[in-house]
C-alpha cells in the first residue's frame, strides 16, 4: 500500500479507494502532491510551477533563485519564519527567544499495521489491515526532531495522521503549537461544512463557500464541546449527499481543538488541525517529546454519504474497542426525566417492573444517588451511596433490577467536585483555579485537576470501588461544565500552559484504567448530552448520549448532523414524554420511537405513568426494534433527506444490514403542508438484480388519528427489484398530520 521511489523522492500511499502522494523536493522539503482517486502511478504530470512571485522570499540556500519560495509550495508540515507566511503546523520558542526553525527531510520507515500512540486514543489495526509510513524531519540546526505518521487502511478511504515533536537540542524549549496534520490542496473551489451547536442543540450542519483568508472551527472550552465539533469537510461546490468529491477531517481528541483553512493569494487551500494553539504551551527539556493527537482524513468521491461511510467504518472497526464493539446494545430506561433527583428504592423498583413488562433490558439510575445530593448544588466527588434514598445501597437497587431480569446501570460525573462536598473540604487545591483570582463556577462545581496523579488515583479508586462492590453492568460517565481558571497547584509556572492539554491526557489515563479493568461494563459517555461526542471518547466508551434534547423533531437534525462522522451505534437516543421537557412539544409516540430507533434505543420518561394503550404501543415498538436492531446498529447507514437540505421539513434515513438482507427506511415529515408535493424516496446501495419484499410497513400515526387513510399506499407484501427501488423509488402517502413518521422494512428474497 505504501511505495517509495528513491529517484523521484515520491511516497505513494494507495489502496483501491484512493492515493495520497508526498514528495521530498530538493532532498529537503516534504511537499504534498496529490490526494484523491487512486492513481496507477504518480509521474508528476503537474510539476511545480516555479514563478517569481513578488513578496515571496527565498530560503537562505536559494538566495539567487527568485522562483523558489516556500510561500507558494504545497507542504505537509510547514514552519513559519522561513519564507512561508501561511498558517504553520508548529511553532516553538527556543531558549534565546528565537521562533524561527526549519524542518528538513531526514529519513523514512514503513511499518505493517498501526503503532499505538502512548497515552492517547488512536486508530488501531491488525498488521494485514494497515500500513504506516513514518517520515523523520530534523531542524537544520538540530534543535528539533519531528516524526510524521501516516497510516493507510486496506479497503477504506481513510488516512490517519499524527506528529511527534522532540527537543533534540541541548537546551529547553517551548512548544507553542503542534498541529496533528497540515495539508495543501491545489485550489479553493470548495464549500466548507462544519458542525455548530449549543447545549441541547448539538451538531447542526452549516455549509458555506470557502472564503479567502483564514477560517477556523475551534473550541477553547477544555472539551470538544457542544458548540463546535472536531470535524471539518471541504466539498466541491456541486457535491451533495451521494455524489462529488469531499475531504473530511476529524480529530481523535476530546479537548480544545482548532481546524483551520487558509485560502491564500494564489488560490490554494491549506488545512491545519489539532490541539488549539490558543493558550497551549508545552515545555520540552532536551530529549523530551510531545505526541499530538491523531487526525482522521477521509477522501470521498461519493459525496457526504461516502465520507460518512468511511468515518463510520474507521470509528466502528478501528477506534471503538472492547466487548461491545460489534454487538447490539441493550434497550434501556433511564430515570433522569422520570424522577430527576426525587427517587427511592420503591420508585426504582416500579420502574424496573414496568420496564421488564415492556421488554426493556437495562435500568439506569442517573444523577442523585450519592452524598447528600438533592439537586445539582452538592456532593460531586463524594461517591458514597445516599442510604436515605436507597436503603439497601447500590447493591440493593442493582440486585432488585437483576432479580427482575434487567441489567443495571449507574451515572457518575467523576471529573468534578462540588464546592459543597467532603472531597472539596479535604482537598481545596484539587479543583482547577487561578491562585489569586476568584474562581468561576458552573453548576456550583469545579473541574478537578486531572493533570495530578493523586487526583486521578482518587477517581480511579472511588469509581472502581463502586463497580467492584455492586453488580453494575453499565456506566453513564458525565461531564457537566467546561474548564475555566485552568491553573494547576502542582505544576511550575513554565508548565501552566500545559494544564488544559494535561487535563485531557489525565482523563484518558483514568478512562483507560477504569475501562480496561472493567471490560464487562458497557460505558456511555456524556457531557450535558453531546458536549464531548468525539472519536477520542469513543475509543474508551463505545456510545455517547447524543443530546440532552430528547424532542424527536430536534433529534432529526442533531442525529443527522452527528451521523456525518459517527455511526448510529455510537448515539444514545431515547423516547421521552410529551409535552417534551426541553421544548414543550407534543408529538406522537411513534414519531418519538422511530427517531430514537436510529441510535442506541431507550426510554427517558416515567414509563409507570403511561396508559395501557400507550404501553401496548411501546411493547410493539420494542418488539419491532428488537427485530431490526442488528440492521439499525450494525448495518450501514445512509441519509436520504436531512433537515439541513431542501425546506428542512423532511428527514429520511436508510439502514442496510451487513449482509444486505434487510433494509429499514424511515421517513419523517415535520409539519403537514397543504397542496403538498409528493415525496419519492429512492433507496441507496441495494443490489439492482435482487428482489426485495416489503415485510412491514408502519404508516404515520397522528396525535388525533391513526393514519388509517394513509394505508391506501401500503406496499406490504409486495416485492420489487433493487433497481426499481433505487431508480424509480417509492412514494410516501400524502400526509395530513404534523410530526409524521413512516417505516418500511424490506427483506431481500
Ligand atoms: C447531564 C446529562 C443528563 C443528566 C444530568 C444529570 O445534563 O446530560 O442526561 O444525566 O446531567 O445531572
Amino acid at each position: 500500500m505504501i511505495q517509495y521511489d528513491e529517484k523521484t523522492g515520491v511516497f505513494h500511499l494507495r489502496n483501491e479507494q484512493m492515493s495520497y502522494v508526498l514528495q521530498v523536493v530538493r532532498g529537503r522539503y516534504l511537499m504534498h502532491r496529490y490526494w484523491g482517486r487512486p492513481l496507477r502511478a504518480f509521474r508528476d504530470s503537474r510539476p511545480f510551477q516555479q514563478i517569481d512571485r513578488a513578496f515571496s522570499p527565498q530560503p537562505a540556500a536559494y538566495e539567487n533563485e527568485r522562483t523558489f519560495s516556500l510561500d507558494v509550495l504545497p507542504q505537509e508540515y510547514p514552519s513559519y519564519g522561513h519564507t512561508d507566511y501561511r498558517i504553520p503546523a508548529y511553532e516553538v520558542r527556543l531558549k534565546d527567544g528565537t521562533t524561527t526553525t526549519e524542518l528538513f527531510y531526514k529519513s523514512y520507515e514503513i511499518q505493517q499495521g498501526k503503532p499505538a500512540l502512548p497515552g492517547l486514543p488512536a486508530s488501531y489495526a491488525e498488521d494485514n489491515e494497515a500500513e504506516t509510513l513514518l517520515i523523520h524531519l530534523e531542524d537544520s540546526k538540530g534543535k528539533l526532531a519531528v516524526c510524521l505518521s501516516y497510516t493507510i487502511f486496506a479497503g477504506t478511504n481513510v488516512i490517519a495522521r499524527s506528529t511527534k515533536i522532540e527537543n533534540s537540542g541541548t537546551e529547553a524549549l517551548e512548544l507553542l503549537n503542534a498541529a496533528s496534520f497540515a495539508l495543501d490542496l491545489p485550489d479553493h473551489d470548495y464549500d466548507r461544512i462544519n458542525l455548530w451547536g449549543g447545549h441541547a442543540s448539538e451538531r447542526n450542519m452549516e455549509r458555506v463557500p470557502l472564503m479567502h483568508g483564514i477560517e477556523e472551527s475551534a473550541s477553547r472550552r477544555g472539551a470538544s464541546s457542544h458548540q463546535t465539533s472536531p470535524f471539518l469537510a471541504l466539498l466541491r461546490r456541486d457535491a451533495g449527499e451521494t455524489q462529488g468529491d469531499v475531504y473530511g477531517f476529524a480529530l481523535v481528541w476530546s479537548g480544545e481543538f482548532s481546524l483551520k483553512t487558509e485560502v491564500e493569494q494564489f488560490g490554494t487551500t491549506r488545512v491545519v488541525g489539532g490541539i488549539n494553539p490558543f493558550e497551549f504551551r508545552w515545555h520540552l527539556e532536551p530529549g523530551e517529546s510531545f505526541q499530538t493527537p491523531e487526525a482522521l482524513l477521509v477522501y470521498s468521491p461519493e459525496g457526504l454519504n461516502g465520507m460518512s461511510q468511511s468515518f463510520h467504518e474507521v470509528v466502528r472497526h478501528h477506534i471503538v474497542r472492547g466487548k461491545y464493539r460489534d454487538v447490539v446494545r441493550p434497550i434501556l430506561v433511564n430515570n433522569w426525566e422520570a424522577t430527576y433527583f426525587d427517587f427511592d428504592d420503591a420508585k426504582m423498583d416500579n420502574l424496573a417492573a414496568c420496564a421488564k413488562d415492556l421488554g426493556i433490558e437495562l435500568l439506569v439510575l442517573d444523577d442523585g444517588w450519592f452524598g447528600k445530593r438533592e439537586d445539582d448544588n452538592s456532593s460531586l466527588g463524594d461517591w458514597v451511596v445516599n442510604t436515605g434514598k436507597l436503603k439497601e445501597g447500590l447493591q440493593g437497587v442493582a440486585e432488585s433490577a437483576h432479580k427482575r431480569g434487567l441489567k443495571f446501570g449507574l451515572w457518575f460525573e467523576p471529573e468534578m467536585v462540588s464546592v459543597d462536598s467532603d472531597l472539596y473540604r479535604a482537598h481545596p487545591d484539587w479543583g482547577l483555579k487561578a491562585p489569586s483570582y476568584p474562581v468561576s463556577f458552573g453548576r456550583h462545581q469545579l473541574v478537578l485537576d486531572l493533570s495530578r496523579a493523586d487526583v486521578r488515583d482518587y477517581i480511579v479508586d472511588s469509581v472502581c470501588k463502586i463497580l467492584d462492590t455492586a453488580p453494575i453492568d453499565y456506566v453513564k460517565w458525565d461531564f457537566n461544565r467546561h474548564l475555566t481558571d485552568a491553573f494547576s497547584a502542582k505544576l511550575p509556572p513554565e508548565r501552566q500552559g500545559e494544564v488544559r492539554t494535561r487535563f485531557v491526557l489525565g482523563l484518558y489515563d483514568v478512562l483507560e484504567r477504569i475501562t480496561q479493568s472493567h471490560p464487562d461494563v458497557l460505558f456511555e459517555s456524556c457531557s450535558g448530552g453531546g458536549g464531548r461526542f468525539d472519536a477520542g471518547m469513543l475509543y474508551y466508551m463505545p456510545q455517547t448520549w447524543t443530546s440532552d434534547d430528547t424532542d424527536a423533531i430536534c433529534r432529526f437534525s442533531i442525529q443527522s448532523g452527528t451521523s456525518l462522522v459517527f455511526p448510529p451505534i455510537t448515539m444514545g437516543a431515547h423516547v421521552s414524554v410529551t409535552p417534551n421537557h426541553q421544548v414543550g412539544r407534543v408529538t406522537p409516540m411513534q414519531t418519538r420511537a422511530f427517531a430514537a430507533m436510529m441510535g442506541c434505543y431507550g426510554y427517558e420518561m416515567d414509563i409507570t405513568r403511561m396508559s395501557e394503550e400507550e404501553k401496548a404501543e411501546v411493547r410493539s415498538h420494542i418488539a419491532l426494534y428488537k427485530k431490526i436492531r442488528p440492521t439499525m446498529q450494525l448495518g450501514r447507514f445512509y441519509r436520504l433527506l436531512t433537515p439541513f437540505s431542501g425546506t428542512g421539513n423532511e428527514t429520511a434515513w436508510e439502514f442496510v444490514s451487513r449482509d444486505g438482507q434487510e433494509i429499514v427506511l424511515i421517513y419523517f415529515k415535520t409539519l403537514a403542508t397543504p397542496a403538498t408535493e409528493l415525496r419519492t424516496l429512492k433507496l441507496e446501495q441495494l443490489d439492482a438484480a435482487a428482489e426485495y419484499e416489503v415485510t412491514s410497513y408502519s404508516p404515520a400515526r397522528g396525535l388525533s388519528h391513526d393514519g388509517a387513510g394513509n394505508r391506501s399506499l401500503s406496499l406490504e407484501g409486495k416485492s420489487f427489484y433493487g433497481d426499481e427501488l433505487m431508480y424509480s423509488g417509492i412514494e410516501v402517502p400524502k400526509i395530513d398530520t404534523d410530526f409524521a413518521a413512516y417505516m418500511w422494512v424490506f427483506e431481500r428474497k
